[in-house]
């Protein structure tokens, strides 16, 4: 199976005000050029609206950082998948470790989050990924397998074709510590291999990223591996400077 386009995700987290956005945006546009890689920011939900004005005509894709798994209704707080596309976002992240630890989001959750996306017209990038106690254990593949499993349940082979899945190792995000390509492949390999006895064919075909403490210089390398297809980035995504710097490197 050819491989698909590259995908540079980027997780701006609790990071940047409308105005800033605005501005950080409006630099892009005059430095950008697009190469291989699809880019797409993930932004705060109060971005996405001066983000989808200010970088339309762009190619560059957004995405919101979660998503309710209601529809709509009484759900102080929440923001729904349609709300998301409204204003022009592609994805949403769900399950990210984050949200997960300090949100208590279990992966039945998460799959609800990931089934609300896709009946909303987005695509879920689901993330997941084990701490360092399992790593050290040993038990990162069938953890993250387990964790896999649980996170696309209910989802059917005929949507799958419009998910994509991070491996995010929580004790390579934000510490500088990243995985080696050989790791990030090892993982993803096994996610795929997973992903193809779930969901067939179209399981096979899933576009897998990596994330944690992927910037320029280590991002090629990354997203060379075989079983890697893109790379979901925090603190490297933060700066216009090295955004570039990681569509350079990624030709
Ligand atoms: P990091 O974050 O690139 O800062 O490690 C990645 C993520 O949390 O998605």
């Amino acid at each position: 199976m050819p491989k698909p386009q590259t995908l540079l995700a980027l997780n701006w987290k609790m990071n940047k005000t409308p105005s800033e956005a605005t501005a950080w945006a409006n630099d892009l546009k005059e430095k950008l050029h697009l190469g291989a890689a699809e880019v797409a920011i993930m932004a705060p939900a109060i971005d996405l609206q001066a983000l989808s004005w200010f970088l339309k005509d762009t190619g560059v894709q957004l995405g919101g950082q979660d998503v309710s798994q209601h529809e709509s209704g009484a759900y102080t707080g929440e923001i729904s998948a349609a709300m998301l596309k409204d204003v022009g976002a592609k994805y949403a992240v769900v399950g990210h470790s984050e949200r997960r630890e300090y949100h208590a989001e279990s992966s039945q959750v998460v799959a609800g989050k990931a089934r609300a996306a896709l009946s909303g017209g987005l695509v879920p990038v689901i993330c997941v990924g084990e701490g360092l106690e399992v790593r050290e254990r040993g038990e990162h593949v069938s953890y993250t397998l387990d964790q896999l499993r649980d996170s696309l349940a209910g989802i059917t082979i005929s949507s799958a074709a419009q998910i994509v899945v991070a491996y995010e190792p929580v004790w390579a995000i934000g510490t500088g510590r990243t995985a080696t390509a050989a790791d990030a492949e090892e993982l993803c390999g096994a996610i795929r291999n997973a992903l193809s006895g779930l969901l067939g064919e179209v399981g096979g075909g899933v576009q897998v990223l990596y994330g944690g403490s992927v910037k320029g210089g280590n991002v090629a390398e990354i997203c060379a591996q075989p079983n890697v297809n893109g790379a979901l980035v925090g603190g490297a995504a933060l700066e216009v400077a090295s955004v570039l710097e990681m569509v350079a490197e990624l030709g």
